[in-house]
């Protein structure tokens, strides 16, 4: 089960009210880039993928974290009965399938850093969560950019961890993966995507 579009943006913005941040507005754009490359492929569908990127980062209005997040939002939304979401609050911070890949730093408990691990390990990833892994690189706060533009934005934060360099390969992999499908540019999907970068 997953929520309408209308549910999960309402979600957002109760999430959002929990803890302000720059955090909603990023989401929104990773919705409407999911929006707009799934309607480009025939066997996504648009409102799916909206509604995932939508809440992929909703774990946040449990309060400023780092890793947490993840398994905040991935709680939250098996609690709503939203499996699918679920995953995508873990997986989108793993586009490798590897828990020793992620950039943050686990705030959590043992046992949830163990469920983590084990949960990464076993997820199997289709086309939504690689989406949604590619569309996270794909939006900044204030719109579209370019992956690089986020790479340096997340790498300046979060720091230079060992997997970086295996993360922005994998996300261009996922670049290359989605134009096969929709027959073009990401970028021609994303108005604005270029000029934002240049801000
Ligand atoms: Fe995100």
């Amino acid at each position: 089960m997953k929520p309408d579009p209308k549910t999960a943006e309402d979600t957002l913005v109760w999430a959002a009210a929990q803890n302000p941040g720059p955090w909603e507005a990023h989401s929104r754009h990773v919705a409407a880039a999911c929006r707009a490359i799934a309607e480009r492929c025939p066997e996504l569908d648009a409102d799916t993928a909206y509604v995932l990127g939508l809440l992929h980062d909703i774990g946040r209005y449990a309060g400023v974290s780092s890793e947490r997040h993840l398994i905040d939002g991935y709680r939250y939304c098996i609690a709503q009965g939203w499996e699918k979401a679920a995953q995508v609050c873990i997986s989108h911070a793993f586009m490798l399938q590897d828990i020793n890949t992620s950039i943050g730093t686990f705030d959590v408990t043992a046992e949830d850093y163990a469920f983590m691990k084990d949960f990464v390990a076993h997820a199997r990833y289709d086309d939504y969560d690689r989406l949604v892994q590619l569309c996270d690189a794909l939006a900044l706060p204030s719109g579209f950019c370019l992956l690089e533009k986020r790479f340096v934005d997340v790498t300046l934060r979060y720091g230079f961890h060992p997997a970086t360099l295996d993360r922005w390969q994998r996300t261009l992999d996922l670049k290359t993966y989605f134009e096969g499908k929709t027959g073009c540019s990401i970028y021609d999907l994303l108005p604005g995507a270029a000029e934002n970068s240049l801000r």
